[in-house]
């Protein structure tokens, strides 16, 4: 009986104990010279003219967590270094290797002659549920995200190759761009770690 007690008194304490949240320099994370010279996710990220700020600081940080190739910034796109990107880019900008350009039409012709598929990530008449995505073949993806506003450019969205859309199930018409980003290049990822 006294026993029966102290076991459930004590075995919570115990199963606490056995998983220790890990402190920041038990992680294990590689320094920014490693990450720069591993090999990348076969994956571009392009932003179509983001407006805000803490969304591109936000693209920078899920990036370089998940070993994307290159971030190109478009059009009105906020470029670093900037105090309000560096809000939650948390040095992210640093490690990413990151461009500018003016025209996302040029630019989107340029990946396209390499070879690169392109997938607009959107909401459109016809799209690719994201859950499809893990049938599509291995290749070099090119993930392009729209102004918060207006969304990627139509003419864009005639170019690409795929339209990739998260299904939803609320009542609000879409999902913030930079929480949108987390979700769909995770799913990508998983295509080269499963
Ligand atoms: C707030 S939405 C733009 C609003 C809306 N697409 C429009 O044109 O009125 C900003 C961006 O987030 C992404 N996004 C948000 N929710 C999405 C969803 N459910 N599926 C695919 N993309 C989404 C897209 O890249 C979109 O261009």
């Amino acid at each position: 009986m006294v026993a029966d007690r102290l076991y459930k008194i004590y075995t919570p304490v115990v199963i606490h104990k056995m998983n220790k949240k890990l402190k920041l320099w038990e992680l294990d994370r590689v320094s920014e010279e490693e990450f720069k010279s591993q090999d990348k996710l076969p994956v571009t990220v392009v932003l179509d003219s983001i407006r805000s700020l803490t969304n591109v600081g936000t693209f920078f940080r899920t990036c370089d967590a998940f070993n994307v190739d290159k971030i190109y910034l478009c059009g009105i796109t906020a470029e670093p270094p900037h105090r309000e990107i560096q809000k939650t880019a948390l040095g992210a900008t640093e490690s990413m290797e990151w461009e500018h350009r003016e025209s996302i039409s040029e630019l989107i012709l340029e990946l396209k002659s390499e070879g690169k598929v392109i997938c607009s990530i959107e909401q459109t008449e016809k799209t690719t549920l994201l859950q499809e995505v893990d049938k599509l073949p291995n290749d070099h993806y090119v993930l392009v995200f729209g102004n918060e506003v207006n969304g990627v450019d139509q003419e864009i969205i005639d170019h690409s190759d795929h339209i990739i859309e998260i299904p939803q199930f609320g009542t609000k018409h879409s999902l913030n761009v930079s929480v949108c980003a987390g979700i769909v290049i995770w799913e990508f990822t998983k295509k080269w770690i499963d």
